[in-house]
């Protein structure tokens, strides 16, 4: 008999290559997916993988009786479901309370009377804010300056406290920002949204400050790798940073100008929210023992080749069609 696994929010961004790096595991017997479809992704559940059990329930974490469903028999779960687009939460506060911490709660509380016996949290360095220097998991001074951010912190903070007495073993993952392709993909995020502006001929904005500073970004099969090995490795009530490389503005225009040569740059003096800088550890998973393997590079590249096709597009496909 195999793992059960849950995924909230396993439609989105992460959840849609999660489940399907999931399939490849011998350990997993039933892949269980609980989504509301707040963003309409019906493509996340198209071809899965041959092999493995799947079940999909189309509900709220915030219904009791479909968290109770979604929770029968599980073995380990990961709490992808969130409000995530973390500049537009600043016109939803309570939303973002409601559903980021409330939410993670109440999932937390059921997850722990369902005898759920792992439960993976996926916070983000945006946690951090604006910080001089190095930052890592022993830092204090949070600046989140958004209402995702402070709920995230909130919610960090919620779930060590509860680790203390819980049996159910509850580890936090503190993500960098989501670089490379998947199914259910989303183009809010840095790198995946100034890739997809490059390959439509749009120019990106950037921030002057940011040029040089850089901040915290994580490739999508990093972070899948690292939720299995924190499942394995990781020790309750521990937060993590997970952080692929910190890049600055410069080091991700100079990347996609090798594939978009006459990529066009605003620069803007006014802060933009998601280019705020902060430079963040990843010493503490990298001495337990992971390795990250991502490459900014092959993550754009396959990014925009998803737009290769579209017309007018500014990507230089002679550089595309280059075997690496
Ligand atoms: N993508 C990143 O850069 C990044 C970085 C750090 C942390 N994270 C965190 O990782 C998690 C997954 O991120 P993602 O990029 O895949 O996000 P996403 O927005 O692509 O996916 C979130 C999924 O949650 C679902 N959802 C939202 N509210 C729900 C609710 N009330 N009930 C059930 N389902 C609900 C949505 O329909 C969506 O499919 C989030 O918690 C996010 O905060 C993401």
């Amino acid at each position: 008999m195999g793992l059960k696994f849950l995924i909230t929010g396993g439609l989105g961004h992460i959840g849609s290559k999660l489940i399907r790096e999931y399939a490849k595991r011998d350990d997993i017997e039933l892949i269980r997916i609980l989504d509301n479809f707040l963003v309409q992704r019906y493509c996340s559940l198209f071809n899965l993988p041959n092999g493995k059990k799947y079940e999909f329930i189309e509900g709220d974490i915030m219904n009791d009786s479909d968290l109770k469903k979604a929770m029968k028999d599980i073995d380990v779960m990961i709490h992808l479901a969130s409000i995530t687009d973390a500049p537009a939460t600043i016109a939803k506060p309570e939303e973002t309370e409601r559903i980021n911490f409330e939410g993670t709660k109440k999932v937390v509380n059921v997850a722990s009377n369902s005898g759920v016996k792992k439960f993976l949290f996926p916070s983000s360095t945006s946690v951090y804010g604006e910080a001089e220097g190095i930052v890592d998991e022993n830092f204090k001074d949070f600046k989140p300056s958004s209402p995702y951010a402070t709920t995230k912190l909130a919610s960090e903070r919620f779930l060590q406290e509860r680790a203390k007495t819980e049996k159910m073993e509850i580890i936090v993952l503190r993500m960098g920002t989501i670089f490379g392709t998947s199914v259910g993909m989303r183009f809010h995020t840095a790198i995946n949204k100034f890739c997809y502006l490059a390959a439509t001929n749009k120019p990106l904005t950037v921030w002057d400050s940011a040029l040089n500073s850089r901040r915290p970004y994580l490739g999508l099969n990093d972070d899948i790798r690292a939720f299995e090995f924190l499942e394995k490795h990781g020790k309750s009530g521990e937060i993590y940073n997970v952080v692929t490389k910190n890049y600055s503005m410069q080091d991700i225009i100079d990347a996609i100008k090798e594939f978009v040569p006459n990529l066009k740059i605003e620069i803007t003096k006014s802060p933009l929210l998601n280019q705020k800088p902060y430079h963040a550890s990843n010493e503490k998973i990298i001495k337990l023992g992971f390795e990250f393997k991502d490459d900014l590079r092959q993550s754009m590249k396959e990014t925009l080749e998803l737009f290769g096709k579209v017309s007018y597009s500014g990507i230089d496909n002679r550089e595309l069609n280059k075997s690496d």
